[in-house]
């Protein structure tokens, strides 16, 4: 029984497994049920009593130290396969995670590009204004209700001052300053006071144009409107001008596109009517261009306004306009960043 014991010590000593699976045959030879060292416990009731002692303890020893061995060599194969893991040169990259262009800044520029490409420049003004820029030299009537607090955001106790309810307020500025020819647009936030919901906000975006010089009529307007209108939805996009009324134009006019999810058909989105409407334009109205100190009779122009949120809701089919401030990375990072 010692002899038998000293030689299965000995082969202990020497193991070693190549991989897991020699291993656990090893294991299985030694220690399992039916193992060697198994069967030698099972003998143990055969040894002299006045063996027992010494020959438990060497037995006890072998079951040990075939175990302590086998738990070694395990250890060594899970270590080597974690670190070929992390060695691994042909693994794929870590993707770095790239951030994400605002959906409201991408239309913006989608925008600006479209025009640009017309020979529309941009221009830049404050968002806190005066009455004239925003209302009066808009040829807004003294008791208009856009003037009214319900719609625009005073400032307490200074007379006047107010946050911009259109860019309009730039055109006004750039009239003033500059003359005609005039071919410019002018993106920007403004301010007006809605109770917030799902299709209102009490700030929004804009982008608004113009184009004054002499001769330009009413097909200019049109014709510049549908170029736009396809370079945004797409090529078989078509346009709808409907009369409307805005105290700075006249004519004024409310533009829709043909619904680009059903083709003009009529669908739940364009409310069966097979059109949306997207924008506000009109010639400017002589009264503002005499305000701005330029002559009527010598020069004629359009201009037009558009929401971004709304082309923005349109484009990607947003429903609540209150995730655009929102700041919700799960909402963001669904747009592209280029
Ligand atoms: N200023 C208008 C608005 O904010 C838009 C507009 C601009 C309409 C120019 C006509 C011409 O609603």
């Amino acid at each position: 029984m010692k002899e038998r014991i000293n030689h299965l010590q000995k082969e202990i000593d020497l193991m070693t497994a190549s991989n897991l699976d020699e291993l656990e045959a090893l294991r299985i030879k030694y220690l399992s049920k039916k193992g060697e060292i198994s069967l030698l416990f099972n003998d143990f009731r055969n040894v002299p009593n006045e063996d027992k002692k010494e020959v438990g303890q060497l037995l006890n020893d072998l079951k040990n130290n075939a175990q302590n061995k086998i738990n070694e060599l395990k250890e060594h194969f899970d270590s080597l396969q974690n670190t070929t893991q992390e060695n691994d040169l042909t693994r794929t990259a870590e993707p770095i995670k790239l951030g994400t262009r605002h959906p409201i800044s991408l239309v913006r520029e989608e925008i600006i590009d479209i025009f640009s490409r017309m020979g529309f420049t941009v221009a830049d003004g404050p968002e806190i204004e005066d009455d004239w820029h925003v209302f009066s030299a808009l040829n807004f009537a003294p008791e208009h209700p856009a003037r009214d607090m319900q719609d625009t955001f005073f400032i307490e106790r200074l007379p006047d001052v107010l946050l911009r309810t259109h860019t309009s307020s730039v055109q006004v500025r750039v009239m003033n300053e500059q003359k005609p020819p005039i071919r410019m647009i002018f993106p920007g936030r403004v301010y007006r006071n809605e109770a917030i919901s799902y299709r209102a906000h009490c700030f929004f975006h804009q982008v608004e144009g113009l184009y004054i010089d002499k001769d330009i009529s009413f097909a200019d307007l049109k014709q510049a409107l549908l170029y736009f209108a396809k370079e945004l939805f797409g090529a078989e996009t078509q346009i709808r001008l409907r009369p409307s009324y805005f105290p700075f134009t006249e004519p004024s006019a409310e533009m829709d596109i043909s619904c680009f999810l059903c083709g003009g058909e009529g669908c739940p989105f364009c409310k069966h009517t097979g059109w949306v409407e997207i924008l506000g334009c009109g010639m400017v109205d002589p009264n503002v261009l005499r305000s701005c100190g330029i002559d009527p009779e010598v020069y004629s122009g359009y201009a037009f306004g558009m929401g971004v949120e709304r082309i923005t809701n349109l484009k990607f089919q947003v429903k609540d306009l209150r995730m655009f401030s929102e700041n919700d990375v799960k909402f963001l990072e669904q747009f592209e960043s280029v």
